[in-house]
C-alpha cells in the first residue's frame, strides 16, 4: 500500500483561489492532496421504443461482431446481441438498427440519435419512476441548458472546468489508451466529444439515461463538420444495468455523475463487471466536507436528502475509496480541489 501526497492536505471548500485568478488555478499543479492507496418525489418515465420478441428482418446468426457491436449485450441477460444488417452503430447510422438478444430474444432499436438499451425499452403499459436526481436531466429544458450555463456553475464547487478535467482524466487513462471507452452519464456529451476528437481511443460509447441529453449530444456532433462520427455510438442505458458484456470495456469515465445515481453501489458494481482486468474507472463528483464536516447530524441530513431526491452525497474521499474497494476495484487514487474530487481505480488483473 502506498500513499502519495503532492501538496497540502487541507481541503478548502470555497474555491477562493480560483475566483481570484482563474488562470493561476489552471496553470499551477494542484496543491490539494492526491491519495494513492492500493487497497423522493417521483416522476413518470416512458419510452418511445417498443418490444419485439420475434425477429422481423434477416438476423445473421453466428456472425462475428467487431468494434462496438462486439461489446454490446442485453441489459436483461448480459448475453450478446445480434445485429440485423451490417450498418455501423455510430452517430448518424443508428436509425432503423435492430439488435436482438441471443438468449431472451428481446429486440432493441435505434432511432435517429441513439440506440435504446434500457431494460424497459419497448414497454407499452409499464411506466417506471426514477429518482429526481435522474429525472431532472431528462427534461428538455435542463438538457438544453446543461452546456449553455448549467455545467459552467460547477466551478463554484471546485470543478476546474471541462478542459482541465479532461487533461486530468487523460493522465489516469494512460494505461488504456488505444482501447474502447464508455463515457457513462455523458449528459450532452461534453467529454465524449473530447475523447473522440483526441483520437486516443479506438471507440467511444456515450451513454446516458436521458434521451434529451443524448439528443443534445447528437446535435452538437452534427454541428461539428470535422467530427469523427464513426468513432462514437450514443446509447441510452441505466448505469445500474449496463448493456455491455462482462470484461469488455477498457475504460469508463463518469463526469459529475456519481452523486446523481440512485444506487452508487449497484452502479460501481456494474462498472466493475464490465471493465476488463486492468480496465480503468475515472470519475468526478462532489464531497461535502470542509466546513460541512462540523455540521451536526450531517449523516441524518444526507439520508433525508437522498430519500427525497435520490442520488448520493459523499462526505469523505474515504467513502469513495471504500465504495470502489467493495465493488472489486483496486489502486484507488483521488485528487481534491475544494468540494471537487476526481477518483480513479482499476479492475484487478
Ligand atoms: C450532472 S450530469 C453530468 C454530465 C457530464 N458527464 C458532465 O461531466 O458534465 C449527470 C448525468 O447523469 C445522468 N444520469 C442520472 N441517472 C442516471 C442513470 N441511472 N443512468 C445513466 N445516467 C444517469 C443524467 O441524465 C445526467 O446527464
Amino acid at each position: 500500500m502506498s500513499t502519495v501526497i503532492t501538496g497540502n492536505c487541507r481541503p478548502s471548500f470555497f474555491p477562493s483561489q480560483f475566483n481570484r485568478n482563474p488562470d493561476r488555478f489552471l496553470l499551477r499543479p494542484f496543491t490539494v492532496p492526491v491519495f494513492t492507496r492500493s487497497s423522493t418525489p417521483k416522476l413518470r418515465v416512458s419510452s418511445t421504443a417498443f418490444v419485439e420478441t420475434q425477429p422481423t428482418g434477416p438476423v445473421v446468426e453466428g456472425k462475428e461482431e467487431s468494434g462496438v457491436a462486439n461489446v454490446l449485450a442485453c441489459p436483461i441477460c448480459y448475453d450478446p446481441l445480434t445485429r440485423t444488417g451490417d450498418s455501423p452503430l455510430c452517430v448518424g447510422s443508428t436509425s432503423g438498427s435492430k439488435l436482438q438478444c441471443n438468449t431472451c430474444k428481446k429486440a432493441y432499436f435505434g432511432n435517429e440519435t441513439h440506440l435504446d438499451l434500457v431494460a424497459s425499452s419497448g414497454s407499452k403499459q409499464y411506466d417506471e419512476s426514477m429518482p429526481l436526481a435522474t429525472e431532472i436531466f431528462r427534461t428538455p429544458m435542463v438538457s438544453f441548458l446543461y452546456e449553455r450555463g448549467w455545467r459552467q456553475n460547477f466551478i463554484f464547487g471546485g470543478f476546474p472546468g471541462p478542459e482541465k478535467e479532461f487533461d486530468m482524466a487523460k493522465d489516469y487513462l494512460k494505461p488504456v489508451l488505444g482501447g474502447n471507452i464508455v463515457d457513462a452519464s455523458c449528459g450532452s456529451g461534453m467529454f465524449s466529444r473530447l475523447f473522440a476528437k483526441s483520437g486516443l481511443f479506438s471507440s467511444v460509447i456515450a451513454l446516458d439515461y436521458s434521451d434529451n441529453m443524448l439528443r443534445q449530444c447528437y446535435e452538437f456532433i452534427e454541428k461539428d463538420e470535422n467530427f469523427p462520427k464513426e468513432k462514437v455510438t450514443l446509447v441510452r442505458a441505466d448505469i445500474s444495468r449496463l448493456p455491455f458484456k462482462s470484461s469488455s470495456v477498457d475504460a469508463l469515465h463518469a463526469g459529475a455523475a456519481l452523486h446523481c445515481w440512485s444506487s452508487t453501489t449497484t452502479a460501481v458494481a456494474e462498472i466493475s463487471r464490465v471493465l476488463r482486468p486492468g480496465g480503468v474507472f475515472v470519475a468526478t463528483t462532489y464531497i461535502l466536507d470542509g466546513p460541512f464536516a462540523f455540521v451536526p447530524f450531517m449523516r441524518t441530513f444526507r439520508q433525508n436528502i437522498m430519500g427525497i431526491a435520490g442520488g448520493h452525497i459523499f462526505l469523505s474521499d474515504r467513502e469513495l475509496e471504500d465504495l470502489c474497494r467493495t465493488c472489486g476495484l483496486v489502486d484507488f487514487t483521488c485528487i481534491r480541489n475544494a468540494g471537487f474530487v476526481m477518483i480513479s481505480a482499476r479492475k484487478c488483473s
